[in-house]
């Protein structure tokens, strides 16, 4: 079972994303924040700064939509070539039918659910997915700490997904750091995102080792 540390470029430096995505080499793959302002009060960027990313990127990106009206969105996210596109069931109209054309356009598909929605909103449609975001903080903000109620929908996710044989990754974001990544790895999530933890380190690389190496022991520990 493989662990993936995803940093959130939300706590980079916006006019020089191009240098920070070399200090943050060895992650698995680059989490880009999309907020439009309405689905959650914040706004970072859109399409055509994705697109820009991708173009220059050496990892892959791990794009999370915050933005209303996904279904017509989430799609065109795809047809840029990024590795995938995850939003949000709060969003979405057809969710299994944006899953479809995300597939279509050549990403992996990702359903996230913000910290007051149900697992049951989402079980029955997982098959559709490549993976599940369970939100850990309210989005919109990086820097926010852990909402411990959300995670027995972790450990839920994982008895489902483990039960059901679903080829799907469990992804986590919002206040994950050193100190508790050990632990929500061991309620079975492996995708983890993390912002401030990455980028306020003084060696980020160093940091993204260490998260994995936490995130490996807290899985390995519950999942032999
Ligand atoms: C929050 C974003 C996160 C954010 C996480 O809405 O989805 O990806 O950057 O930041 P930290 O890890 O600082 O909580
Ligand atoms: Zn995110």
């Amino acid at each position: 079972m493989s662990i993936r540390v995803n940093p959130s470029i939300l706590s980079a430096d916006f006019v020089n994303f191009q240098k920070d995505f070399e200090t943050i080499s060895h992650a698995d793959a680059i989490h880009v924040d999309v907020m439009d302002n309405h689905f959650v009060p914040n706004l970072t960027f859109g399409l055509p700064m994705v697109q820009r990313m991708q173009q220059i990127s050496q990892l892959p990106l791990d794009v999370h939509l915050m933005i209303e009206n996904s279904d017509l969105h989430a799609p065109k996210f795809a047809e840029v070539g990024v590795f995938s596109v995850t939003f949000h069931l709060e969003s979405s109209d057809d969710p299994i039918t944006t899953a479809k054309n995300i597939r279509a356009a050549g990403s992996r598909a990702g359903l996230a659910i913000k910290p007051n929605t149900r697992l049951d909103e989402v079980v029955e449609i997982l098959p559709a997915f490549d993976q599940l975001l369970v939100m850990t903080v309210e989005p919109g903000f990086g820097g926010q700490a852990l909402i411990e109620s959300t995670l027995e929908k972790v450990s839920a996710a994982r008895r489902r997904i483990d039960g059901d044989k679903l080829n799907i990754w469990l992804q986590v974001d919002g206040g994950i750091d050193e100190s508790n990544i050990e632990r929500v790895a061991a309620l079975g999530a492996d995708t983890f995102v993390a912002g401030s933890a990455v980028f306020k380190a003084q060696d980020r690389n160093a940091q993204i080792d260490h998260l994995r190496a936490l995130a490996k022991a807290g899985f390995d520990h519950k999942h032999p």
